[in-house]
């Protein structure tokens, strides 16, 4: 029977807590099938810091790319927390996976499942993917400053973006919306950021050319937040730089029912790199240590992970699970563990 190396990083805040429940409705449904995860847990994070000083060594890099899929919680401290001004927790790890490991489709799917109630009065159909650009833009680190700390500074963060980098993914929201509904949305702000912006419009109308079945269109980053709000409908898969894609994924998590349901994937198509899954939302210090979390969008994650790695039976196990679950939410609380269990419950 077929093994999987599945490298497990928790992480801190509520990634433990989250993390735990998407293991236990794995081990529930491979339990069920002739499919074995083979687990390594790798103890990173604000917390690694602090005991030990260490953000990724080469040794954690080299032993996680010997897996063949990774699971995250989230990483990073209290945002503010004078301990972790050196850590850079988020770039030296979280980043540093996704650059390392070409991660360059990041994708985060937005369905508003009967029964979640999100702050919409009349939502409509949402369902739609946002293929977020993994490892270029805004992200890449390409800054600097000078006359640091004084009046006189001068801060700057480079956008990186290659057409090599933006074709592949540009190909990659194709060939999914062909999959799908046959709707690209490019959002980017290109009245404003005319190279950047006017490169990532000409390589979407040279693969649309390609692409008969797609139809495409084209929203400035501003006008589609207004867009995601008022009619969430129209989008099928929305292709984006990093940037934006991180912005728009945290409201679009927000308008289906909350962040506690998104998932995403960190994906290296060409499957040379293991691809990381992980919720959308952070460690939420206000919320760690009390089993408030929702575990929802850790064990969505977990079925696109399985998915990913063809188990295509089980991934739909899994989201039928949750989404039954979410079905029958009321108001009545339930901790972070009770969600999970009933989950794995119901596969
Ligand atoms: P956050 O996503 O952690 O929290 C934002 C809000 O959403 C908080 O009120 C939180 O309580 C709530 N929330 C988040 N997940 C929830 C869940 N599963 N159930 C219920 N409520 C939930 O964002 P933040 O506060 O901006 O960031 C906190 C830390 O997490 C920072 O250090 C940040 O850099 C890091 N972060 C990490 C990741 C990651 O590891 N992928 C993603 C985002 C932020
Ligand atoms: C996310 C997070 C990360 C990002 C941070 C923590 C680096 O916000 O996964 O959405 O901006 O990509
Ligand atoms: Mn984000």
């Amino acid at each position: 029977s077929r093994v999987v190396k599945l490298a497990v990083i928790p992480g801190d805040g509520i990634g433990p807590e989250v993390i735990a429940e998407a293991e236990k409705v794995l081990d529930a449904v491979t339990a069920q099938s002739d499919v074995t995860f083979d687990k390594t847990h790798f103890s990173l994070g604000a917390a690694r810091f602090l005991a030990t000083g260490d953000t990724l060594t080469d040794e954690d890099l080299d032993a996680i790319r010997a897996h063949d899929a990774i699971l995250l919680g989230a990483v990073g401290g209290v945002p503010g927390d004078p301990r972790l001004k050196n850590a850079n927790i988020e770039r030296g790890l979280l980043l540093k996976l996704r650059f390392e490991l070409d991660h360059y489709v990041n994708l985060r799917p937005s369905k508003l499942y009967p029964g979640a109630s999100g702050p919409l009065a009349a939502p409509g159909d949402i369902d739609f993917v946002v293929v977020r650009e993994g490892t270029e833009g805004p992200y890449v680190g390409n800054g600097g400053s000078i006359r640091t700390g004084t009046p006189h500074e001068v801060a700057n963060e480079t956008s990186v973006n290659t057409a090599y980098g933006v074709e592949r993914v540009v190909r990659h929201a194709f060939a999914l919306a062909a999959k799908r509904r046959g709707k690209l949305t490019l959002v980017h702000k290109t009245n404003v950021l005319v190279h950047a912006g006017g490169m990532w419009q000409r390589i979407v109308n040279a693969v649309a050319a390609e692409h008969p079945e797609v139809s495409v269109d084209y929203l400035h980053v501003d006008a589609a937040t207004i867009f995601l709000v008022t009619n969430p409908e129209r989008f099928d898969v929305i292709v984006t730089d990093n940037l934006f894609g991180d912005i728009l994924t945290d409201l679009a998590g927000a308008v289906t029912g909350g962040i506690g349901l998104a998932a995403s994937g960190n994906v290296n198509p060409s499957g040379a790199y293991p691809s990381m899954f992980e919720p959308v939302h952070g460690s939420a210090p206000d919320i760690a240590g009390q089993q408030k979390a929702d575990p929802t969008a850790a064990i969505l994650s977990v079925a696109l992970l399985l998915d990913h790695l063809g188990l295509t039976a089980e991934a739909a196990r899994v989201t039928a699970a949750a989404e039954s679950d979410i079905v029958e939410r009321d108001a009545t609380a339930r901790t972070t563990s009770e969600i999970g269990s009933a989950i794995a419950e119901r596969l």
